[in-house]
């Protein structure tokens, strides 16, 4: 079935950039009467499903919102849980990544992740940053509002010190300043668990992307998920405001 899926894909026409929110561990777990960490910790198959599978097919940029900047607001322990597995999980990733040549990287406020993640993080980007057959991006205390701030703020620095002028400030400079300024705006994003909604998530880069929402929670998240997912996207007429006669 998976592989009949796999097959129906047109590799010419592949999304080259695929951004996912992974919702839904929390009420997975719930509905089975687990604690919610046991949500995040299922959750992390499902991150070695997508990451395999968009590798596999020559996806070449995924990125997976992993921590935002609101769930500080979770409970401490949730939170403490989320940071200790995300360090396991890089560390005892790096060797599989390195062996399927996949390089990692990170957007977010990453200076305020604890000292342990943030480390961790920085040596795992260093010791697959040669890797070339596809970049995995984690959204690290990542919002998009924040990132946006951000970028006004260092533009705001560059006119101020002279290095920049208002009439250079444009779409292309300011996307020069984000923290995604060297990776291309996603075609496709993928959400689980029923939710509609963008959640400060890559708002800027997101103009022209193709919505795809699933119902299912997070940890249920398989290869077959994602190719179902690009091929809607390979049913759609993608027009970036022209009409439909003037794409033919
Ligand atoms: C959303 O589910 C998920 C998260 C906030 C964290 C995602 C983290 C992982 C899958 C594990 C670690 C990831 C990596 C990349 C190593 P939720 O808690 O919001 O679920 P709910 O909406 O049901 O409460």
């Amino acid at each position: 079935m998976s592989d009949n899926l796999k097959e129906s894909i047109n590799l010419d026409r592949l999304p080259e950039h695929i951004a996912v929110i992974m919702d839904g561990n929390g009420r997975w777990a719930k509905k089975k009467g687990m604690p919610r960490v046991f949500g995040h910790r299922s959750g992390v198959k499902a991150v070695r499903e997508i990451t395999e599978a968009a590798a596999e097919i020559g996806v070449k940029y995924l990125t997976l919102y992993a921590f935002s900047t609101e769930n500080w607001n979770r409970p401490a322990l949730e939170v403490d849980a989320l940071m200790t597995l995300l360090v396991k999980t890089i560390k005892e990733e790096v060797k599989t990544l390195n062996k399927n040549n996949i390089r990692l990287e990170a957007i977010g406020d990453l200076s305020r992740l604890p000292e342990k993640s943030h480390m961790a993080l920085k040596e795992a980007i260093k010791d697959t940053s040669s890797n070339t057959r596809m970049t995995l991006i984690l959204a690290l205390n990542y919002s998009s509002r924040w990132e946006i701030v951000n970028s006004t703020k260092q533009i705001a620095e560059a006119v101020k010190s002279g290095k920049m002028e208002i009439e250079d400030i444009n779409a292309e400079t300011f996307s020069a300043h984000l923290a995604t300024a060297k990776i291309p705006d996603p075609e496709l994003l993928i959400r689980t668990s029923g939710e509609k909604r963008i959640s400060n998530y890559l708002l800027w880069q997101l103009a022209y992307t193709e919505l795809h929402f699933l119902d299912l929670f997070w940890p249920d998240f398989r290869k077959q998920h994602l190719y179902e997912s690009i091929l809607d996207f390979q049913n759609r007429e993608r027009r970036f405001g022209k009409t439909s006669e003037q794409l033919t």
